[in-house]
């Protein structure tokens, strides 16, 4: 690394993609896959859904300097708001100076519910259930051997009675099921669907839905950092006020929804830009994430930041995490198998662990800079460049028209334009 004088942020695309195939054992097709030079093609988009007219791009950064688990880890990034990939690298590097991330996950086990209405009797049919546990779980190991010979397969089946509600009381079945390295909607699905008949027998019911729950809360993922407070100090800030600002700052998340929405969002830009960048469904992650958040009954903060009794600054982040590396876009689209490759993550669960790392990375970036010297001066810069650009500043004049913007405090297309040509003219 040593032979690259300038800085990964200050490289070119080119010269980045060049540091990494030198980091990394990613071979010319999967560099030209991250580059979006062999990316997704129309073929293959129009395999992915219905009715493609054509592809939709957005920038993929890899954040550098992450740590975790004692892994160096280069992380892909597909986002199109500026400044974060900048502040996950810049929080990453702060995290080494403790020991970078420590990361794990709980078994890949989701959820699959199914809603029993009609029951004649529901404390029976529920005990009835309860008694063809071992019989129902067998059958949903029948549908995938494959699962099973990985280790996965069904695990539990538990009868929940739902005793309000605008139809009145009714039952509904979870299905809970490991699913390895898959997202696992799929196996869930096909499980859920395969046995709802015999559900029906056993309860005298009718199954309605059989849909798998986002809320995945048997599949988290864990993250934590330890800040040295020295490694804090910034500007005019000492580490320890930096630390207790942070720790403020986090307060406010952990007693007000209206601003746990907002810090959550930005644990979110982190972790929906590597589960994109995966091709894995950021839906799916969000819906969790919120339901997670909220599940005292009160939503909060799904991160937590105290002070150690060194004076660091000690950083958690737990979050159901269901992502997968195998099946649907993760392998159809070269992007999101390149991506999963960049990171070297070999199961679903460190792949887990990547992406919560991030969120926690994102977190404390979001919360060092709104408790210090607030946001827009970072992000100014980045919309300098943005306006610069989109008034059609050539490549060579992009820095110098945003950096006169900038210290005319006057950043517009209008200012941008006269620029340009005031130049142009000379
Ligand atoms: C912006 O995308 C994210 C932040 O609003 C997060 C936060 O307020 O903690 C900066």
């Amino acid at each position: 690394m040593e032979e690259y004088n300038k800085k990964f942020y200050e490289m070119t695309p080119a010269e980045r993609l060049a540091q990494l195939a030198e980091q990394t054992s990613l071979d010319q097709s999967a560099l030209d896959a991250l580059s979006g030079a062999d990316g997704l093609n129309l073929a293959q988009a129009d395999h992915m859904i219905e009715n493609v007219v054509g592809t939709y791009a957005l920038p993929m950064g890899v954040a550098q300097h992450f740590l975790i688990n004692g892994r160096e880890v280069p992380v892909p990034m597909v986002i199109e708001e500026p400044s974060v990939v900048a502040a996950a690298s810049f929080m990453a590097r702060l995290a080494r100076a403790g020991g970078g991330f420590t990361a794990s996950a709980t078994a890949p086990e989701m959820i699959g519910q199914m809603q029993v209405l009609d029951v004649p009797d529901l404390q029976q049919a529920k005990a009835a259930l309860e008694a063809q546990r071992e019989g129902l779980l067998a059958e949903a190991n029948q549908i995938d051997p494959l699962l099973l010979k990985l280790g996965g397969g069904a695990r539990d089946l538990q009868v929940r009675l739902i005793e309000k509600s605008p139809i009145g009381p009714f039952l509904v079945l979870h299905l809970i099921m490991d699913v390895r390295d898959a997202m696992g909607a799929n196996a869930i699905n096909t499980a859920l669907e395969r046995l709802a008949p015999q559900v029906e027998r056993i309860s005298g019911g009718r199954v309605l839905l059989r849909i798998l729950s986002n809320l995945a809360d048997r599949r988290l993922a864990r993250a934590q950092c330890r800040i040295p407070e020295e490694a804090l100090a910034f500007n005019n800030y000492t580490g320890a006020e930096v630390r207790d600002r942070i720790i403020e700052a986090w307060a406010f998340a952990a007693a007000d929804p209206y601003r746990a929405a907002t810090h959550n969002k930005g644990i979110m830009n982190g972790v929906d830009a590597v589960v994109i960048a995966t091709g894995n469904d950021w839906r799916a992650v969000e819906a969790g994430a919120h339901a997670y958040a909220a599940r005292s009954g009160r939503y909060t903060s799904l991160s937590t930041w105290s002070k150690g009794e060194d004076g660091s600054l000690l950083g958690s982040l737990e979050m159901p995490m269901a992502v997968g590396i195998v099946g649907g876009a993760t392998r159809v689209h070269k992007g999101a198998a390149a991506a999963i490759q960049l990171m070297g993550v070999k199961t679903a669960a460190e792949l887990a662990e990547v992406i919560v790392s991030v969120g926690l990375a994102q977190n404390l970036g979001a919360l060092r800079a709104l408790a210090t010297e607030g946001i827009q001066r970072g992000h100014m810069a980045l919309h300098a460049r943005q306006v610069a650009i989109a008034a059609g500043a050539p490549e060579d004049m992009v820095a110098a028209v945003s950096e006169q913007m900038i210290n005319e405090g006057k950043i517009h297309i209008q200012r941008a334009l006269e620029i340009i040509e005031s130049w142009r003219a000379k």
